[in-house]
Formats: structure tokens, C-alpha cells, sequence
């Protein structure tokens, strides 16, 4: 049958109804765009395989990739040259062993270690969001207010950025991810927070300090082009997703008071919940699983040949019922590590520690420190986000 890709959402709590028939179809499906077909992939299993698979790019450069099937002109040689200037250091569309070089540089900077010393910091920076908020009286915007903020302030920590300048870099992330009706503010954004990266990276590098910045100066391993796009590709892969995550997870609760009330009970579940709640969402859908095949090979029964496209619908493979039992359903108590919300491969998510670490203080403090905390519209009014290659919510109002 033909399919219509790509496809909305419309419940904030759900992935669009037509993964679950295409789901229930193939695991790989056929479908076709304005520049060719592309094969989606709906299962767990097959995700995995994909994501995890040799004789698969995902380097939008290698002949096939699916990135350019959206448009139905492939870009000018000039477009591909000012991005591919605009990409580097971005290992995310690398591939090994080119990949390696980076990720191996950053592995450190993410332990669970390194993340157990970050963790009053994210504390800190959770607790003086919340004052702000009860400042401020009975009612808030958790997006603009809690969302947004905190990821921003937690990669000025990690980075080192100075003090001074944080106010700069929030209100430089917040234009550039929140600017949903205006592209071009966003751009521009974009432009001054590469700028500012720019800066910063010359600034330190006579004299690099002992955090993350200055160690990637002192193992002499990147050009200093090279550590500005690593940089920037930590701040906009760690700042959309988290902030996005944030009000999710929290309207979820606040949804599921069962839920929530098993979390006041046993606050050991909360690094449980925070996994359950990853999978339930899947914010990151087929956009950032683009990939193409580079040699003939069979998944799930189906042939793929060399130089055809594939996109992984996350978020369908997280509510694939072969992996999960009652898939729909919201449980804190299920084990859901398994999901693919962080992806699978060489490409998982580097920053997912940290990105637990922050959900976990950010969603238990805000509960604990308002406990009355409540939505004030229902559901069908929530303002959802559209075709970002992220889902979320525009605004989650809240009161106390
Ligand atoms: C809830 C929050 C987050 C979600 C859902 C998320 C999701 C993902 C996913 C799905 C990928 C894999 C993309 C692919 O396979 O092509 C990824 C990669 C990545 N993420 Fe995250 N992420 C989150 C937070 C963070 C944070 C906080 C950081 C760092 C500060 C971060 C840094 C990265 C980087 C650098 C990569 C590329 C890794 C590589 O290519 O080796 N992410 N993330």
C-alpha cells in the first residue's frame, strides 16, 4: 500500500497513529519522497540492526543518503560546500573509523563518574529556576521558564563558559531553538552562537584549563575549526532534546498521578522512570536516523541495496509491542532501557548520562519543591510542535 511520509503527531502523548499499521505491516516499509524512495524502518529489531550495522552511513555526503530525498532538487555544489564548512567537527554524520577520532576525544568527558561531579551543579541550577519561578507567584510556562533555561545552563558549566557571558548564550540557545514561526531569527541565532564558540575557542587556547574545553585543546588532536563544531554539536545535540524532554515528561506525570505518586513513594525508581519516559516520547524521530546502505545486505527478510536510503522511526520502534509489552501504556516501573530513544551503534548518544542526570534532579526537585504543581489547559490545547527534526511542546502552562 502507499504511504504518506512524512507524518504529524497529533497527541503529545503519541507517536503518529500510522506508525502502529505500518509497524504491524513490515518491518521495513517503502516509501516514496519528492527525491526518491527511501525504505523506513519500524521495528526494535531492525533499528538496532540498522543503527548498529556495518555496511551503513550515515555521512549525508555518500551517495543515496536519504537527507536530500525530502527536497525534490538536490542541493548545488555551492550548498554542499557551505555546508559541509558548516559541518565540520560534527562527528554525529561522520562515519568509522573517521568517527572514532572524535568520539574517542569526548568518551571521557561523559562517564558516570565525570557526571556524579556534575551533579551539584545541575542542582544548583535547577533549584535557582524553581526560586525564580515561586518568585514570580503562582503560575509559570514550564518550556520558557524550566525547559529551556536548564540545558542551556548546564553546557555553560560542562564548557566553562565565563560567567559574564551566560546571559548572551541563553538568550542566543532560547532565539535559536524557540523561534518556531520565524526561520530566519533562528539562523541567525545560530550564526552569532557559532560566532561566539569561535571566540571562546580562541580566547582559551593559549592557555587551556582543566575542563572540557581546555582538554580537548591540550591533546593537540583537533584543529581549531574542528573544536568549534565539536562544541557547537554538544551544545545543539544536548540542548533541544533535554529542553524538549523536560515539560514532556513533566506534563506526563502530572497526567499519571498513580505514576508520580509511585515515584514520591519510592524515589529509587525515578532513574527507571526517567528511561520509561524516553522511550514513551522518542523526541528524536527518523530525521536524525538518517542513514544509507553501502553494500547489499538483508534486513528483517527484505533486501536493501547499496545506495538506498533508510530513515528509523524511533519512535516507532520504541512502542514496538515484539520488545515491549503493552507498548502505549506509561509505566515507571517497566524496565524500558532497551529503547532506542538515545539511538544504538556507534552514533548512540554520547551525552545520555548527562541527560539523565538532568531529567532525574530537574523532574524529582521540581515535584518535591512544588508538589500542588498542576497544567492549567487540557491536552487539545497544548501547542505541539511540527515538522523539527525534534518533537515537543510550543508551551506547557502551569500553576500551583
Ligand atoms: C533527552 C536528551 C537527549 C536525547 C533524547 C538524545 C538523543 C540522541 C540520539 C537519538 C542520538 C543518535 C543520533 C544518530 O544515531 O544519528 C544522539 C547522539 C548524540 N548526542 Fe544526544 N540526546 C540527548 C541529550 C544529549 C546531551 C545532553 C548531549 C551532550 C551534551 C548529547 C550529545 C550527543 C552527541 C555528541 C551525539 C552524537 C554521537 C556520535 O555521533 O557519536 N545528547 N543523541
Amino acid at each position: 500500500m502507499a504511504q504518506t511520509f512524512p507524518v504529524q503527531r497529533t497527541c503529545p502523548f503519541a507517536p503518529p497513529p500510522e506508525y502502529e499499521r505500518m509497524r504491524e505491516d513490515a518491518p521495513l516499509v517503502r516509501v516514496s519522497l519528492p527525491g526518491g524512495d527511501v525504505w523506513l524502518v519500524t521495528r526494535l529489531a531492525e533499528a538496532k540492526q540498522v543503527l548498529s550495522g556495518t555496511g551503513i552511513s550515515t555521512n549525508p555526503e555518500t551517495p543515496g543518503h536519504p537527507h536530500w530525498a525530502l527536497q525534490p532538487e538536490p542541493p548545488t555544489p555551492e550548498e554542499r560546500a557551505a555546508m559541509r564548512a558548516f559541518a565540520i567537527g560534527h562527528f554525529i554524520d561522520l562515519d568509522p573509523p573517521e568517527h572514532g577520532r572524535f568520539r574517542r576525544l569526548l568518551i571521557p568527558e561523559f562517564t558516570v563518574r565525570r557526571m556524579k561531579e556534575l551533579r551539584p551543579g545541575i542542582q544548583r541550577i535547577t533549584d535557582e529556576l524553581i526560586d525564580d519561578m515561586l518568585a514570580k507567584g503562582d503560575e509559570a510556562e514550564l518550556v520558557e521558564a524550566f525547559g529551556l533555561a536548564l540545558p542551556s545552563l548546564v553546557i555553560c558549566q560542562l564548557l566553562g563558559v565565563p560567567y559574564e557571558d551566560r546571559e548572551f548564550f541563553q538568550s542566543r540557545t532560547r532565539q535559536a531553538l524557540s523561534n518556531f514561526d520565524d526561520p530566519d531569527v533562528s539562523r541567525a541565532a545560530m550564526m552569532e552562537i557559532r560566532e561566539f564558540l569561535d571566540g571562546l575557542v580562541t580566547k582559551v587556547e593559549p592557555q587551556p584549563g582543566d575542563d572540557l574545553l581546555g582538554r580537548l585543546i591540550q591533546s593537540g588532536q583537533l584543529t581549531h575549526d574542528e573544536l568549534v563544531g565539536v562544541i557547537f554539536l554538544l551544545l545543539v545535540a544536548g540542548h533541544e532534546t533535554t529542553a524538549n524532554m523536560v515539560p514532556l515528561a513533566a506534563l506526563t506525570l502530572m497526567r499519571h498521578p498513580d505514576q508520580l505518586a509511585t515515584l514520591r513513594a519510592n524515589p529509587d525508581k525515578w532513574p527507571m522512570a526517567v528511561d520509561e519516559l524516553l522511550r514513551y516520547h522518542s523526541v528524536v524521530d527518523w530525521v536524525a536516523f538518517d542513514r544509507v546502505a553501502t553494500e547489499d545486505q538483508e534486513i528483517g527478510g527484505q533486501l536493501v541495496r547499496k545506495g538506498e536510503g533508510i530513515f528509523v522511526l524511533g519512535a516507532s520502534a520504541n512502542r514496538d509491542e515484539r520488545a515491549f509489552e503493552r507498548p502505549d501504556e506509561f509505566d515507571v516501573g517497566r524496565g524500558a532501557r532497551h529503547h532506542v530513544a538515545f539511538g544504538y551503534g556507534v552514533h548512540q548518544c554520547l551525552g545520555q548520562n548527562l541527560a539523565r542526570a538532568e531529567m532525574e534532579i530537574a523532574l524529582r526537585t521540581l515535584f518535591e519543591r512544588i508538589p500542588g504543581l498542576r497544567v492549567t489547559v487540557p491536552d487539545e490545547e497544548l501547542p505541539m510542535k511540527g515538522d523539527g527534526p525534534i518533537f515537543g511542546l510550543k508551551a506547557v502552562p502551569v500553576a500551583w
